[in-house]
């Protein structure tokens, strides 16, 4: 799908780095799964409140191919909550009219998440409100590395001519190809990084970074930052006209 342009309302998708579980779990001298577990339910939440606020694609970064440096017991605790997660929540995904997507690289989960990532996709293929996509073991620059071997491949297979590649190509091959580019993406946690997050698709996205640790961070707020939206100039390079 690629670019979407501002049509002078709100962010039609926001993505959010959801950061600073582990502190805040610290700051209650708590594990930092206490964190994650605490944040996962503020994703409930966030996605509930995205018909409200207008928001049609939300996508979220719950795991990055960086993340498997965390200790073991770290991500051994993060796979299983993403298991527990997608098994509770995909009946009330497709109550609630949400539709689910994975992004990122899936042969490097193991087999009993991804047979859950299959589940919750097709359960929810029929769905028409929000569309939610995590990032679960998701690079920027590994998805582009993997678009560009598929690429490649339909160079070598003739089914793609080198000479047509042009900036609307590269977009077909990626993990989000069916989804529209970022309007808004959102850090929490006071990092003003983008830590290898929808490389590509976020070129002309704005970037709100708040304080806020992702287990605090409200509705409301979320609600505030797609108010804000638009506020800036927006003209993807062009002229204000
Ligand atoms: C960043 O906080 C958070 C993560 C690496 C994991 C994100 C996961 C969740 C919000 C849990 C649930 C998500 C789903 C989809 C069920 P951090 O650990 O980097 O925090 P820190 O910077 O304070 O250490």
């Amino acid at each position: 799908m690629g670019k979407t342009m501002d049509q002078g309302s709100g962010p039609q998708h926001v993505a959010i780095i959801m950061d600073g579980n582990g502190r805040w779990a610290t700051q209650r001298g708590r594990p930092r799964l206490f964190g994650h577990h605490a944040g996962a339910k503020r994703v409930r939440e966030i996605v509930e409140a995205c018909p409200d606020a207008g928001v049609k694609y939300l996508t979220i970064f719950a795991f990055s191919t960086e993340n498997w440096k965390r200790t073991q017991v770290e991500v051994a605790g993060l796979m299983g909550l993403f298991r527990r997660y997608i098994f509770k929540e995909m009946q009330s995904f497709v109550k609630e009219n949400v539709r689910v997507r994975f992004i990122g690289d899936r042969p490097g989960l193991d087999d009993k998440l991804r047979a859950l990532m299959d589940e919750a996709e097709d359960l929810t293929s029929n769905c028409t409100g929000t569309n939610l996509t995590i990032a679960l073991n998701y690079g920027g620059r590994d998805e582009v590395a993997r678009a560009t071997k598929r690429l490649a491949r339909d160079v070598r297979d003739g089914k793609l001519d080198p000479e047509s590649v042009d900036e609307e190509t590269l977009p077909r091959y990626l993990d989000t190809r069916v989804l529209p580019d970022p309007d808004l993406v959102i850090r929490t946690s006071g990092e003003a990084r983008i830590s290898n997050f929808l490389l590509w698709q976020s070129a002309y996205a704005e970037y709100e970074f708040v304080d806020t640790l992702w287990p605090d961070f409200s509705p409301a707020e979320f609600a505030r930052l797609v108010g804000q939206y638009g506020g800036r100039d927006r003209r993807f390079g062009g002229v204000k006209t």
